[in-house]
């Protein structure tokens, strides 16, 4: 599975250790930046990693920035992007299987590093069920 990150000057640090965390499982995982803690804008990177996934380059997509949130709207402006902010493993895993989202955000001045693996987890590991939720997706789009 090819899984296209990025994040804003605030999350490099914890890009960088989820990126480490998902090599080591054999995830292909390709960094958009930004690549150093200089000051910058999430929406630059949110926008470089929804068009990655929405042109099917990659098969989904992790977003960091201090909260999740500038990050996630900024992705959900492509089509075809459903992102998702998620604080805790549960909404991840039935944002997976209901929703179908293909970017997951999280913020690192939010969850610690440990909880942020698990939700990545959660995420990744879970399957779309389909059938009544794809009318519902479908819908959305
Ligand atoms: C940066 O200060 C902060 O606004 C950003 O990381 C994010 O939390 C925005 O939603």
């Amino acid at each position: 599975m090819k899984i296209a990150i990025g994040s804003d000057h605030v999350a490099v640090e914890m890009k960088q250790q989820i990126i480490e965390y998902l090599e080591g499982k054999n995830y292909l995982v390709e960094d958009f930046g930004p690549y150093s803690s200089e000051r910058t804008d999430y929406p630059i990177y949110g926008m470089k990693v929804a068009e990655e996934v929405s042109n099917n380059n990659f098969d989904c997509g992790i977003l960091i920035c201090g909260t999740g949130v500038g990050i996630s709207i900024t992705a959900n402006k492509v089509q075809g992007i459903r992102a998702v902010v998620c604080s805790e493993p549960y909404s991840a895993k039935l944002s997976k299987e209901h929703n179908n989202t293909n970017i997951l955000a999280f913020g690192a001045r939010v969850v610690g590093i440990e909880l942020a693996k698990m939700i990545v987890d959660e995420w990744l590991n879970a399957k779309f069920e389909g059938g009544r939720h794809l009318n519902r997706i479908n819908m959305i789009e």
